[in-house]
C-alpha cells in the first residue's frame, strides 16, 4: 500500500498505473450526471487545491506555485524544514495569512449544502487534499483532511497536535512571509520560532501538514480508503491527480465500478478514465451539478 506523499509523477507513469481500467465512454451531460447522483447512495467528493483557487489561494501548479524564488512544493518538505525552519515558518505564516483572509467560495458552499440536505439519506464524505480549512468553514461535516491543516501545529519533540489560529503564531513572524521575489529572508533564530508550551518539553513546533516524502497519518488514510472502497459515486474536484496516494483514489473507485465525475478547468492524466468530465471553474460547475 502506497502511503507516502509523492509528487509529481510523470504523465506516462500515471497513465501506466491506470492501465487496468477499461476505456469508458465519457460524457459531459449534466442531466445524465444528475440522474446518477440522485440514484447514488454513498458519495465521495475528493477535492484538491483547484477548489480553493477561486477563493484566492494559489495552487502548486502554474504561476501561483512559487513563493519568492522557491517552488512552493520544495518548501513543503521535511528536508527544507531541517535546513531552514525559519524560511519554512515564514512560508507557512504567509499561507496561514492567505487562508485566514480567504472565504469559502461557491464550490465549497455547494458541497456543504448538498451534505446538509442529503446527508441523512445518503452517505456523503468529503476527502480533501487541502490544508486551508475552507471546507470546514463552508460547513462540511463528514470531512477527511488527508494532508493536515494549516491551523494545526505538531511538536517535533513530544508530537502533541494542537489547533492554533494565532496571527502571527509568534512575535518573530509578525510582518514576515512576503511572497515577492525581492523579499529578504533574515534568519529568525530557532528559539524565536513557535515552541511547545508543554511543561518540560519546549520542542520546536512545525505545521501539522503531511509534507512531500512523508507518510500520511495511518488512521486518516484508512478512513479515506474505506470511503473510497464503499462509494458508488465519486466527484473529483480541482485536483491535478498527480500527488499520491490521493491520485489513486478516484481511479480505484472507477475500477471498482463506481461512477466518477471530474470537475477541473483542464483535463488531467486521469480524465480519460472517468465517466463524466465537466470543464470549467468548479465555483460555477459544482453549484449546477449539486443543485436540484
Ligand atoms: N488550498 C490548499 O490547501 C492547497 C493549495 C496548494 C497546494 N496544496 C497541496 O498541494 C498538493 C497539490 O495537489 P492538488 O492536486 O490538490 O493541487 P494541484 O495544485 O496539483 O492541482 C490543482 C488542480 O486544480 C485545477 N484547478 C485550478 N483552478 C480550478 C478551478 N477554479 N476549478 C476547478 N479546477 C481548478 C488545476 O487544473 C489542477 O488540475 C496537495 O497535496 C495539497 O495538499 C493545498
Ligand atoms: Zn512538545
Amino acid at each position: 500500500m502506497c502511503i507516502r506523499l509523492i509528487t509529481p509523477l510523470s504523465r506516462s507513469s500515471v497513465l501506466c498505473s491506470f492501465s487496468r481500467i477499461m476505456a469508458i465512454r465519457q460524457s459531459s451531460d449534466m442531466s445524465k450526471f444528475k440522474e446518477a447522483l440522485k440514484a447514488a447512495q454513498d458519495i465521495v467528493i475528493l477535492s484538491g487545491a483547484g477548489i480553493s483557487a477561486e477563493s484566492g489561494i494559489p495552487t502548486f501548479r502554474g504561476a501561483g506555485g512559487f513563493w519568492r524564488k522557491f517552488q512552493a512544493s520544495a518548501l513543503a518538505t521535511p528536508g527544507a524544514f531541517k535546513t531552514s525552519p525559519s524560511l519554512v515558518w515564514e512560508f507557512y505564516h504567509y499561507r496561514r495569512e492567505v487562508a485566514t483572509k480567504a472565504q469559502p467560495n461557491a464550490g465549497h458552499k455547494a458541497i456543504a449544502k448538498f451534505e446538509a440536505k442529503y446527508g441523512k439519506m445518503k452517505k456523503i464524505t468529503v476527502i480533501t487534499q487541502n490544508v486551508d480549512g475552507l471546507h470546514i468553514r463552508a460547513g462540511s461535516k463528514n470531512l477527511i483532511e488527508l494532508h493536515g491543516n494549516l491551523f494545526k501545529t505538531r511538536c517535533t519533540k513530544c508530537k502533541e497536535v494542537l489547533t492554533n489560529y494565532d496571527n502571527p503564531i509568534c512575535e518573530a513572524l509578525a510582518g514576515r512571509g512576503a511572497p515577492d521575489e525581492k523579499a529578504v529572508a533574515e534568519d529568525i533564530p530557532e528559539q524565536a520560532l513557535p515552541h511547545c508550551r508543554r511543561y518540560s518539553c519546549g520542542g520546536l513546533l512545525r505545521p501539522h501538514i503531511v509534507w512531500f516524502g512523508e507518510n500520511l497519518d495511518y488512521e486518516v488514510l484508512q478512513r479515506a480508503e474505506e470511503a473510497i472502497s464503499s462509494c458508488d459515486m465519486c466527484l473529483v474536484v480541482g485536483t491535478s491527480s498527480v500527488v499520491y496516494p490521493a491520485a489513486m483514489f478516484a481511479p480505484q473507485a472507477a475500477d471498482r465500478g463506481a461512477i466518477v465525475a471530474e470537475f477541473n478547468i483542464e483535463p488531467t492524466p486521469a480524465t480519460p478514465n472517468f465517466h463524466f468530465y465537466f470543464p470549467g471553474e468548479c465555483g460555477k460547475t459544482l453549484p449546477l451539478a449539486l443543485s436540484e
